[in-house]
């Protein structure tokens, strides 16, 4: 039973709709093993923003095992930890200078075998990030390359080439870094001399491996096999279109689109055809592991590609599990745009026979409430929570697998005016522009109290969290979502305990419902009807009766502005809304 605040119309008794099994966390049926990916909620942890145990500003793996329970309790069905391997943190982690190990920063492997223990004994499932298009400049094999000579075995690892000009004083070629600057450095040789130069597409601290040399996948192959006995359920792909690039190397007619749009459109650079390949190796090693006992293991790309139908063939049945749709998440809240993105998204993806993978926030992208704000700061109040709440209740209803970051359920705001000596991001400090900088959605999590480390970090003489957490963070702290019964936190719970009772959500089909303009209404199986008001104005609700869920007050009959909900409805809705 869905408790209704009287007269608040947020939430409504189930049987007033329909009579619905109630749904307590205890009575969450457990996942099938084979295919329990294909409607799963995963959550994003950061590690390093989401609890902190050694009282060093830093989140670990020891705080994620501490906030499992909390996980379990919102309703999620894996986490996907951020990177935690060794690393000089240039990027945060994906900069890999150990993929076997833990930073020591963040724990170490028999921590790590703990929280494996412990998020399994809670019926939770946990992803890897997995960094295969670049390592660090850390890296025993890219220092072992500085030490080699051109040409030399090392070199060989990483794509290093001699330079143009009349004495290698210019690039190889002209492409650029998606994170500023050229995507080449020049290095000096043993001798001291200035020598050849490698590619990073990133920053110059992220140098990019040849996969074309079959060190390369052999030894991915038995970074996976390492984690895969320790006994993880799969990866989530870092620049799953990146890894191989044109063979030759040459000019990009457009080199500075990737910079530009800090997407992947360098079309010498990314998407080549070679890639499929490992992605058929790596399902076929998951395969391997699933055969052994009945457990299907996931991958999931980061698969940035222009078009919906360019990534369903990196869906296809023999690759990845899933590839996040990131045409949702880039999507401007407009119910046009929403519609044809959701549609393209079922017809390609779909097609496939794998489940779309949607997603409206993680560690790169400005927080929806932000995001969704018509005014310059998402937070307190305005529109930009209310539209939030709305897109977190269509992405729930929508069939497929779904991803939620740390700090959507409970509905934190970008902080935008983090000042420049804070922060972090490299691509900050490589173009010297706070344009795309992603600092703001990876401040420390606020968990309780009412000043900063708002709970995140333990300890009396504890330092400073590594990203200063702004006062007005109190009012989103988790302490206060959960006695809160209007909290985003709530309605995320509600949700997503909803999809795991009611057999319409999840997998199955979606039938678009005719509506007014500004609306976006389906149906999901026979019966749970989801409408999204995109526009201001108060429209009628689809169907009579209260919600099942709302992401915000429904008057009798109305659905308000900026508001989406579901009903259940026995009778078929039709084409028409009310
Ligand atoms: C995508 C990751 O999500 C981002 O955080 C990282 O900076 C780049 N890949 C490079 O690894």
């Amino acid at each position: 039973m869905y408790i209704a605040t009287a007269g608040d119309g947020h939430t409504a008794s189930a049987a007033s709709a329909t009579s619905l099994p109630s749904s307590p966390a205890s009575a969450i049926p457990p996942r099938p093993a084979q295919h329990w990916w294909r409607d799963a909620v995963i959550y994003q942890v950061y590690v390093r923003s989401f609890l902190d145990s050694t009282g060093d500003g830093i989140g670990d793996l020891a705080g994620v095992r501490t906030g499992l329970p909390y996980l379990r309790k919102l309703g999620v069905d894996g986490i996907w930890l951020s990177p935690f391997y060794p690393s000089p943190q240039h990027d945060h982690g994906y900069d890999v200078a150990d993929y076997r190990n833990v930073d020591p920063v963040y724990g170490d492997l028999a921590e790590f075998d703990l929280l494996v223990a412990d998020a399994h004994r809670l019926g939770l499932k946990v992803l890897l990030d997995i960094v295969p298009n670049h390592c660090s400049s850390d890296h025993p094999w890219f220092r072992a390359a500085l030490e080699d000579v051109p040409g030399g075995p090392s070199r060989a690892l990483f794509h290093f080439a001699d330079g143009r000009g009349d004495n290698g004083e210019l690039p190889p070629n002209n492409w650029r870094a998606m994170f500023g600057g050229p995507a080449w450095s020049r290095i000096k040789e043993a001798d001291g001399t200035d020598g050849q130069w490698y590619l990073h597409m990133f920053t110059p601290e992220q140098p990019d491996l040849n996969w074309r040399n079959p060190a390369v996948p052999a030894d991915f192959d038995k970074v996976l096999r390492f984690w895969l006995d320790r006994g993880v359920d799969g990866f989530r792909i870092d620049v799953a279109a990146g890894l191989y690039k044109h063979p030759e190397l040459p000019d990009s007619p457009d080199p500075t689109a990737d910079e530009r749009t800090r997407d992947s459109v360098n079309p010498l650079a990314w998407n080549q055809p070679e890639v499929h390949q490992v992605w058929r190796d790596w399902r076929a090693l998951c395969e391997e592991y699933t055969a052994r006992d009945g457990n299907d293991r996931l991958l999931v790309g980061e698969v940035s590609v222009r078009t919906p139908s360019e990534q369903a063939a990196y869906v296809r049945p023999d690759e990845l599990h899933q590839a996040f749709f990131f045409h949702l998440l880039t999507a401007r809240w407009d119910v046009d745009v929403f519609r044809k993105v959701i549609s393209e998204a079922l017809t390609d993806i779909a097609a496939t026979g794998s489940t779309v993978t949607w997603v409206l926030n993680n560690h790169d992208q400005v927080r929806t409430v932000t995001r969704y704000a018509s005014g310059p700061h998402g937070e307190g109040g305005g529109v930009g929570p209310a539209r939030a709440r709305a897109a977190a209740l269509l992405m729930l209803a929508l069939p497929g697998a779904a991803y939620v970051y740390q700090g959507e359920e409970l509905g934190l705001p970008e902080v935008v005016d983090l000042p420049d000596e804070v922060l972090t991001d490299p691509i900050f400090h490589r173009t010297g522009s706070r344009q795309h900088i992603r600092d703001g959605c990876r401040v420390p999590l606020p968990w309780s109290g009412h000043a900063s480390p708002f709970g995140f970090t333990q300890g009396t003489d504890a330092a400073r969290p590594w990203l200063p957490q702004p006062e007005w963070f109190a009012e989103h702290a988790t302490d206060r979502a959960l006695t809160d019964t209007r909290s985003f936190w709530h309605l995320y719970r509600e949700g997503l305990h909803l999809r795991r009772s009611l057999p319409q959500l999840g997998e199955g089909a979606l039938r678009w419902l005719d509506t007014p303009p500004q609306v976006l209404a389906f149906v999901r199986g026979d019966g749970l009807v989801c409408a999204v008001n995109f526009g201001t104005e108060p429209v009628p609700a689809p169907v009579p009766g209260s919600p099942l869920l709302a992401s915000g007050d429904c008057p009798a009959g109305t659905l308000p502005g900026s508001t989406a909900a579901w009903w259940m409805h026995a009778a078929d809705p039709g084409t028409d809304l009310r």
